[in-house]
């Protein structure tokens, strides 16, 4: 039998080779996708699938995912509760490209996950494999098992599979360009702060520079290309970005989050490209949309924010809200300069030939507005509100 692993080289998809080995697979081909996690992770994914006698395939997938995949999430300002969508946005091109794989080597037994039964990922995963391969025979050997990490951790060392975690360094940990997630380990205990040791990506607020730094960010139809007046493609943009945002301590998120299953979760991440650059993005938004465009973004933002949380890349109202999107980035060029000092990210000055502003109509040194005409405007402001005061003290009195 033939079985195809998506594997990251992490626990939960190491222990699933030997696994099964033992129920009869004798070919073994493994996947990662690279979309921005640490050289070291693919090295050690590579040679981990060589010591447990894989077939390996590492797909570059960075440009792809910058381009295709983190830049939707700026233009729809990616936010679930506080999360900039980082691992969610990553499932449905690591499926996808999974999916090649499948399609260039296969036919096989099973395409096999490391997903848990209690996490996002196991819905994302199946969903984007299903929708690239239909009718693919999926496994999920972790979540059969029924195993906790632990389990997994004590099989491992039974079986002599290559992995690093002990009993006591728990933490599950996910990273690609648009972020990076920590869960597991003692930030279970929502009443316990997270500890200093789980961050990599940001300095600590506290220890970041005295000196603020300043960073200008250029948009052209929703898309940022520029950093300080160089151009720069959305890859290299985002590393950009990335490196600056984290040397002062931006992108540290600290979050309840309630899981597509209806656990609620304590989930701590590393955002700081994210961070940065959708906060100049709704920065952006702010001056050029009109106002019924702009509330209706943000419920559009919600919605889309919604679906892909839930892995479906691709559902209708997914498409929809992407033609929607389309239209509303066209306008929103620009560019928007920003503070970042010891965590915090503040909006200094943006500016855009769209903007829907005019300075002498809202200037208060202005006079060409004639304000006598808004008398009957502001006389006739709440009139049923008015009205149905009247109408309480009537019947009810005063
Ligand atoms: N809670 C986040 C999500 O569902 C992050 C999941 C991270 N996965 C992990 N294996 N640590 O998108």
């Amino acid at each position: 039998m033939k079985a195809l692993v998506i594997y990251s080289g992490g626990l939960d998809t190491t222990v699933c080779i030997p696994l099964l080995r033992e129920e009869g697979y004798e070919q073994i081909y493994t996947v990662t996708v690279d979309v921005g996690q640490p050289l070291e992770d693919l090295r050690q994914a590579e040679e981990r699938a060589s010591v447990l006698g894989a077939c390996h395939t590492t797909v570059d997938a960075k440009a792809a995912f910058a381009a295709e995949y983190c830049v939707p999430a700026i233009q729809f300002n990616a936010d679930y509760f506080g999360y900039p969508l980082s691992t969610a946005i990553a499932r449905p091109l690591i499926a996808k490209c999974a999916a090649d794989v499948a399609k260039e080597h296969g036919p096989f037994d099973a395409v096999v996950h490391g997903c848990t039964g209690k996490g996002n990922d196991q819905f994302r995963i199946e969903y984007g494999l299903r929708l690239h391969l239909p009718g693919v025979p999926i496994r999920a050997p972790i979540r059969e098992k029924n195993w906790t990490r632990s389990a997994e951790i004590e099989y491992a060392e039974r079986v002599g599979a290559p992995i690093a975690q002990s009993k006591h360094k728990i933490w599950s940990i996910d990273e690609n360009l648009w972020g990076r997630s920590i869960e597991g380990g003692a930030l279970e205990d929502p009443a316990t702060a997270p500890p200093e040791e789980i961050f990599q990506w940001t300095v600590a607020p506290t220890a970041a520079p005295n000196e603020p730094a300043e960073v200008e960010i250029g948009f052209e139809g929703g898309v940022p290309v520029q950093v300080d007046g160089e151009k720069l493609d959305p890859l290299a943009l985002i590393q950009l970005c990335h490196h600056l945002a984290g040397q002062h301590g931006v992108g540290r998120i600290d979050i309840m989050e309630d899981r597509l299953i209806g656990l609620k979760v304590r989930e701590n991440y590393e955002c700081p490209a994210a961070v940065l650059l959708i906060t100049a993005h709704q920065a952006l938004e702010s001056l050029i949309l009109a106002p019924h465009e702009r509330r209706f973004k943000a419920l559009v933002d919600a919605e889309w924010a919604r679906l892909v949380y839930e892995g479906l890349w691709g559902d209708p109202l997914f498409e929809d809200l992407s033609a929607f999107n389309q239209a509303v980035q066209q306008r929103v060029s620009g560019s928007v300069r920003l503070r970042l000092y010891k965590g915090s990210v503040t909006v200094l000055a943006r500016s855009s030939p769209w903007a829907l502003y005019s300075e002498a109509d809202a200037s208060f040194d202005d006079s060409s507005f004639e304000q006598s005409e808004m008398t009957g405007m502001v006389r006739t402001h709440g009139m049923s509100s008015l009205l149905y005061a009247e109408l309480k003290r009537k019947f009810l009195g005063d």
